[in-house]
């Protein structure tokens, strides 16, 4: 089977769009499964229908797998208090139940679970069920095992850490075996793990940064699934870059800086009245860009370059890719290595500096991580992302006052801009880092 071929197959099983980097991640996602098995990509490609497992292990080594602990703190401030309104109206042997669809390595429901203990105590997370799924397999041994370096904790302050993980070793912290007790991993996809469950079982689905790397039809199969498995007065949560799911079925909640929906037949009255009803301020409150019903001519869900387009930016842009891919993989020396290795052949690019200051403040060398930001903020003055983390890396280093001013700085400036927009890095939007520098400020007071 030719790579397209196997391309091709990954697309229909999962629903994966083609990426300017999709072939080449495809080689090396076969080149890696060759090895684990001593395989050569002949034997591997005959074996697929007899080893379905092989076809899972390629498609984990090609999704993206960026995650970290309180990410969008506001969905997960929203959803804990609808199932905290949920659970008041509930028998305690009603439990609610929380999927979390595209969990990566395990931070968005560890996350939860932390905000469910942190705000109605130790008795009532028991409350909640939280079921965690996701194709990747590495990523999900990760997630089990709950040891996290600081690049999961990057945005968030080390009260949470101390709080509710045991350091283990210099930059290695596992999660408190309360909390790692709490959600039930599965390693599936999501169609596939949809179609197992029951209608009208689910409470509140996390499917953040997922729907972004799929193709248009299968996430609008996706989303009728997703409507099938939720039950009445249930939320949906998405990542405000994400395509949105489709009017028909579910109806944006008027929650400011949220990307939350509901049911769109839901007689239910939301429990918890998120003020005010009305338009969503800053966000487009009526975006739906997922069409349903299919058949639909092939509409691609976000403008995707010609698959392997080199990315803008050359050898110095693939480089950055390849390093957080590492970091998100935990490998931070490697990482760290590469992107100084990439400031010596630009030493004037600004997102070199940015993720050499992020990948010091995750290694905890926080003289290095204030310098790099600090040139990072020098070489691009209007970045916003830029801006943010050089006032995260001096919270990390006890500079409080000043980490809170250059937030607020950071807060005003992306009030005048729109919601959606994306920032820098062309992925986080106005509404997500807004919400991470509100955070990160309200930890600092
Ligand atoms: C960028 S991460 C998002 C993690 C987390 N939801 C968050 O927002 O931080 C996307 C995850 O979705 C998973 N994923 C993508 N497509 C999938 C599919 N069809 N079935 C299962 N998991 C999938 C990937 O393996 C990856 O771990």
């Amino acid at each position: 089977m030719s790579a397209a071929g196997l391309g091709a197959r990954l697309q229909a099983a999962y629903g994966f769009s083609a990426r300017p980097s999709w072939s080449r991640e495809l080689s090396r996602a076969v080149e890696e499964v060759c090895r684990r098995h001593g395989l050569d990509a002949g034997t591997l490609h005959g074996r697929l229908d007899a080893e379905p497992h092989l076809l899972d292990e390629l498609a984990g080594l090609v999704t993206v797998g960026e995650t970290y602990f309180y990410r969008h703190p506001s969905d997960i401030q929203h959803a804990v208090s609808i199932i905290t309104a949920l659970l008041a109206g509930r028998s305690a042997e009603e439990p609610c139940v929380v999927w979390s669809a595209g969990c990566a390595s395990g931070e968005e429901p560890y996350t939860l679970a932390m905000e469910l203990d942190r705000r109605l105590g130790a008795a009532a997370p028991a409350r909640v069920r939280i079921l965690a799924t996701d194709v990747n397999s590495d990523a999900l041994a990760k997630a089990r095992a709950g040891i996290y370096s600081a690049w999961s904790f990057r945005g968030v302050g080390t009260e949470l850490r101390e709080r509710y993980f045991l350091p283990l070793q210099p930059n290695a912290w596992q999660v408190a075996p309360r909390l790692l007790e709490r959600i039930a991993w599965h390693r599936s996809g999501l169609a596939q793990h949809a179609a197992t469950m029951a209608s009208g079982s689910v409470d509140v689905i996390f499917f953040r940064n997922v729907a972004i790397y799929l193709e248009a039809d299968a996430l609008a199969q996706l989303y009728r699934q997703f409507r099938r498995v939720m039950r009445p007065g249930g939320t949906l949560y998405v990542a405000s870059a994400d395509p949105f799911p489709p009017r028909e079925l579910f109806t944006r909640v008027a929650a400011p800086g949220v990307a939350a929906f509901r049911p769109a037949d839901d007689d239910a009255r939301l429990p918890v009245a998120p003020p005010p009803s009305g338009p969503v301020p800053g966000a487009p409150p009526q975006r739906h860009d997922v069409k349903v019903p299919p058949p639909a001519p092939v509409t691609r869900v976000a403008a995707t370059p010609a698959p392997d387009a080199p990315p803008p930016g050359g050898g110095v842009a693939l480089a950055l890719a390849e390093a957080r891919r590492l970091a998100d993989r935990g490998e931070l020396a490697e990482a760290l290595a590469l992107v100084s290795r990439a400031a010596l052949t630009d030493p004037l690019s600004a997102d070199v500096a940015l993720l050499c200051g992020q990948l010091h403040v995750a290694t905890g060398e926080l003289t290095e991580a204030t310098s790099a930001l600090r040139r990072a903020v020098y070489l691009a003055p209007g970045g916003m992302l830029h801006r943010y983390w050089y006032a995260s890396a001096l919270a990390a280093a006890g500079d409080r006052a000043r980490a809170r001013q250059m937030l607020l700085d950071v807060e005003r400036q992306l009030a005048a801009r729109g919601a959606a927009e994306r920032v820098e890095d062309q992925q986080t939007t106005v509404e997500e880092l807004a919400d991470s520098a509100r955070f990160l400020r309200e930890s600092l007071s």
